[in-house]
């Protein structure tokens, strides 16, 4: 697969009639020739409809799983149920999920880990606020977050990473190409750190926050922005098509 992976987030938008006919509709797209570069987070009630819809040409996953696959925990997704039904990947550590639902880095890491025993992949999700980058720290709070977040996972084991600046979440306000690939840069390295060269070179590192068609080719251009995670402009088929469209250029 060349760059970029552009993954939909949809949080808890569209019910299973409005995530067919955006299937339907994006199928007749450029998703139909690039399946590898699409990967799609829904919520967990159109899990079926991505079963019938993207069937298994195209990657989806579940915005947050439980780290145990069944048993007394009201209110979870299930790993195994989204296996079930096709689902290959998992977002871990969205920020709504750190800030509104206080899951911290350890919790977080057990659902790493768990996702990677149910040989799904997880895509854990880092990012600074504002105020941390105002005091200077976001290199120190993405730093912890991925080691944290990452601890006991092996470099074999298979992952990707979405640095999101919280402050660029649903603000419009997305973070310039510099800022982002600086960080990008520190998360590669952190990678070299943690696993080795090669796994460095591998991972998968998306920028996540105000992504659209107008500002993705220059964040796409930067050597260490792999691709994108996308809330707000992936609801729209077109809109989320364009995004990748403009980087094929
Ligand atoms: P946004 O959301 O594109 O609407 O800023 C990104 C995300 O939360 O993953």
């Amino acid at each position: 697969m060349n760059k970029p992976l552009v993954a939909a987030n949809w949080k808890l938008n569209k019910g299973p009639k409005e995530a067919e006919e955006f299937f339907k509709s994006f199928k007749q797209g450029i998703g139909q020739k690039w399946k590898d570069n699409f990967l799609f987070f829904i919520p967990a009630a159109n899990w079926f409809v991505a079963q019938k819809e993207l069937d298994s040409q195209f990657s989806w996953g579940a915005q947050n799983i439980y780290k145990e696959a069944s048993g007394a925990f009201t209110g979870e997704n299930s790993a195994a149920t989204l296996k079930e039904f096709g689902g290959d990947h998992v977002l871990v550590g969205h920020s709504e999920r750190r800030q509104i639902f206080n899951e911290d880095n350890k919790l977080l890491n057990e659902k790493v880990l768990f996702t990677i025993s149910q040989n799904l992949v997880p895509v854990l999700c880092v990012g600074e606020t504002l105020e941390q980058r105002e005091a200077g720290q976001t290199m120190q709070v993405v730093g912890e977050q991925l080691e944290k977040g990452l601890d006991s996972v092996k470099a074999t084991d298979n992952f990707i990473i979405a640095y999101e600046p919280v402050w660029a979440i649903g603000t419009g306000v997305v973070a310039s190409p510099e800022q982002a690939q600086e960080v990008h840069a520190f998360v590669r390295k952190k990678m070299g750190e943690l696993f080795s060269q090669n796994k460095a070179e591998q991972t998968l590192i998306l920028y996540g926050g105000s992504v659209k068609a107008s500002n993705a080719k220059e964040l796409n251009d930067r050597p260490d922005i792999d691709g994108f995670l996308v809330g707000g402009a992936s609801l729209d088929p077109v809109q989320f098509s364009s995004i990748l469209e403009v980087c094929l250029k």
